[in-house]
């Protein structure tokens, strides 16, 4: 070998070994993309090097020419293998970046649930639902006419006196059962009648552990030819049964202006009997008022106050802590 072909080769050589080292420290694609340009451009080395051809014997060029091939192609593959091996990084990297740690543990916002006074008046509509009844409404101020009136009592009877209420300005009242409901519902709609009416009520009275001045209460009523006492009585039982499986009931006589004969209903609660309901047969003079031939059609009809359902079925000691907004008791329904 010439010294002319050994410099040239010696050249190449030291081209193909920095080239090696500069792709082996490259970290970017941008940067491997100068490199390229740089050892394997037409400007690059390589031709410079073969720009020296001329000095070489005819007989050293074409070796000379191999070996700027070889140098070529072991830069050109040492290229392609940093490619590779960054654009699999470039990959992993972006995986990395974007992976979701299912294990990790979510937002949490607080999540709302029913209270049990409206669970309680969504359980004993349904109930009476599947018993066919359908759902009435009215509102909550009333008139005279349909919380007292309509509903047998009379202006100076003293059954106004157990209900007591808020009198507004204008003469209309916060009605104190939602009896006014029969009424308004008999008006206009002809018999047979099966209707459920869950509503929020309001009355003068003391607030202690089983007596609230507003109040909920669910009231039934049934019209139809021959409906009897029986019948309230059956109606009565198979819906405290669903409610509350077997417990101790008793009906005991009342007195109602807007049904004859009258009972209140009682369970135990605590140890003791606690009234739950009002219920009879109702009063020819309610129907009548609506329009209705007592000769014909007979009814009864029912109130239960909806709290104190509540507290029999959830052990609740006290009304008050049904309107407290005291997290650590409503949690527990
Ligand atoms: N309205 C009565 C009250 O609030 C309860 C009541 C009694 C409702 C007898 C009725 C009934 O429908 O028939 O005390």
């Amino acid at each position: 070998m010439t010294v002319q072909l050994q410099e040239l080769a010696a050249q190449l050589e030291s081209i193909r070994q920095e080239a090696q080292q500069a792709l082996a420290a490259t970290d970017s694609l941008e940067q491997l993309e100068q490199l390229r340009v740089k050892y394997l451009g037409k400007k690059g080395p390589i031709p410079q090097v073969l720009g020296g051809m001329a000095k070489l014997d005819a007989a050293d060029r074409p070796r000379i020419g191999a070996l700027a091939n070889e140098v070529k192609e072991a830069i050109q593959s040492d290229l392609d293998r940093r490619r590779t091996a960054l654009q699999a990084a470039q990959i992993q990297a972006q995986l990395e970046a974007e992976t979701l740690d299912i294990t990790m543990s979510g937002v949490y916002r607080p999540q709302g649930r029913i209270h049990p006074i409206n669970g309680m008046m969504d359980r004993v509509t349904d109930i009476f639902v599947g018993l066919g009844y359908t759902v009435a409404e009215g509102p909550e101020m009333e008139t005279d006419y349909y919380n007292f009136e309509a509903l047998n009592f009379l202006h100076d009877h003293p059954a106004r006196d157990m209900q007591d209420t808020l009198y507004l300005p204008d003469g209309n009242i916060m009605r104190t059962h939602t009896s006014s409901v029969q009424i308004r519902y008999m008006e206009t709609n002809e018999p047979p009648v099966r209707i459920v009416m869950p509503g929020r009520c309001y009355r003068r009275d003391t607030v202690d552990a089983t007596h609230s001045a507003v109040f909920h209460q669910v009231e039934i009523l049934a019209v139809d030819e021959g409906l009897t006492f029986t019948d309230l009585k059956g109606t009565i039982k198979v819906f405290l049964e669903q409610l509350f499986g077997e417990v101790p009931i008793r009906f005991r006589p009342s007195f109602f202006p807007f049904t004859e004969p009258s009972a209140e209903v009682d369970v135990q609660w605590k140890g003791r009997w606690l009234e739950i309901m009002g219920c009879g047969m109702v009063d020819p003079n309610v129907l009548k008022a609506v329009g209705y031939d007592p000769e014909v059609y007979t009814g009864f009809a029912a109130g239960m106050g909806v709290e104190r359902l509540a507290m029999v079925l959830h052990q609740i000691d006290d009304i008050r802590r049904l309107y407290t907004s005291d997290l650590r008791f409503l949690q527990q329904f």
